[in-house]
């Protein structure tokens, strides 16, 4: 059996029973209980902004179109920004709307005062040019991370405006003190949104990472390896519970239907957790953390705009 062990000092209990166990025995990453601490963190960064600058952070969220999952999250993302005392400018447009109409709202929302963050809701509708919307905003507004100059920059181990869900692994590992120096680590999914910046911020931490993706010639192999595991396909029970590492520490990107209609991971959790030293849930792992990370982001970005401490 080999895993993450957990530092020294850490306090890896969220509550005085201390952490919650899978009937499995694997302690389960709580993301639900993690976001609500960080918001509440973001609160009060927001209010201490409001109260030195005379408005709270802004973040514009623009939907191009109603694909039924992005509003789901758009409205997740506009409500969770308001009860943390972020002020929420909704763009909504219809699927018709052009490339040209899109990077003039870009350009607006780049050029007012109001707003510290844009989050385009990906994806955009076919025939958008997503690379094009994507560099489009202010570099200094990108709260998604997406932006090339953010990308390079947590690239170069300087990051700045870092892309939420890996972002949310990374503050997830920590508040349950996982050592992550030195950890054998596996992504598996390449997308530009969760396993590239995932590698990179795994990279950060100092973990020795690999990265699978449809080229990979023998993704059980790889998975069998990994001390710390993160689930990045977009597919249901994509990755077999026994093919987890006894001990390793699983993070679950993935947020399916089930052909039930369950809501489930990536990985097939209920065999994966009899193996796993920790595992996150679904729901309840990293959507959460996702959003808290965002919010999180808006209020660094109005304190770097503004050039006060962050
Ligand atoms: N679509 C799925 N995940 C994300 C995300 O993190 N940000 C944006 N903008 N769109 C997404």
């Amino acid at each position: 059996m080999s895993g993450p062990t957990v530092k020294a000092g850490a306090s890896p209990a969220l509550s005085p029973a201390g952490p919650v166990r899978t009937a499995g025995g694997a302690v389960l990453l709580d993301g639900k209980a993690v976001a609500a601490k960080v918001r509440a963190a973001v609160a009060s960064r927001a209010a201490a902004f409001a109260a030195r600058h005379g408005r709270r952070p802004g973040l514009a969220v623009v939907q191009v179109g109603e694909d039924p999952a992005s509003s789901v999250y758009v409205r997740n993302k506009r409500s969770s920004s308001q009860e943390a005392g972020i002020e929420s400018f909704a763009h909504d447009l219809p699927v018709s709307t052009g490339e040209g109409r899109i990077l003039a709202l870009i350009n607006a929302l780049n050029h007012d005062e109001r707003v510290d963050g844009i989050l385009v809701q990906l994806p955009l509708p076919a025939g958008v040019d997503t690379n094009r919307v994507m560099d489009a905003v202010d570099p200094a507004k990108d709260v998604d991370g997406f932006h090339p100059v953010n990308t390079g920059l947590l690239a170069q181990k300087r990051p700045r405006l870092r892309p939420c869900t890996p972002f949310g692994v990374i503050r997830l590992a920590q508040e349950y003190g996982l050592a992550l120096p030195g950890l054998r680590a596996t992504v598996v999914g390449a997308s530009n949104i969760v396993g590239r910046p995932m590698a990179l911020e795994l990279l950060l931490a100092r973990a020795t990472v690999t990265v699978c993706h449809t080229g990979t010639r023998d993704l059980r192999a790889e998975v069998e390896r990994a001390e710390l595991l993160v689930a990045a396909v977009g597919k249901a029970g994509f990755i077999p519970g026994d093919w987890i590492r006894p001990g390793a520490a699983v993070f679950d990107v993935g947020i399916n239907r089930s052909a039930s209609g369950k809501l489930v991971g990536d990985v097939e959790f209920e065999r994966a957790a009899e193996r796993a030293g920790w595992i996150t849930p679904v729901p309840g792992g990293l959507g959460p953390m996702t959003i808290a990370m965002l919010l999180s982001n808006a209020v660094d970005a109005a304190y770097l705009r503004t050039g006060t401490p962050v």
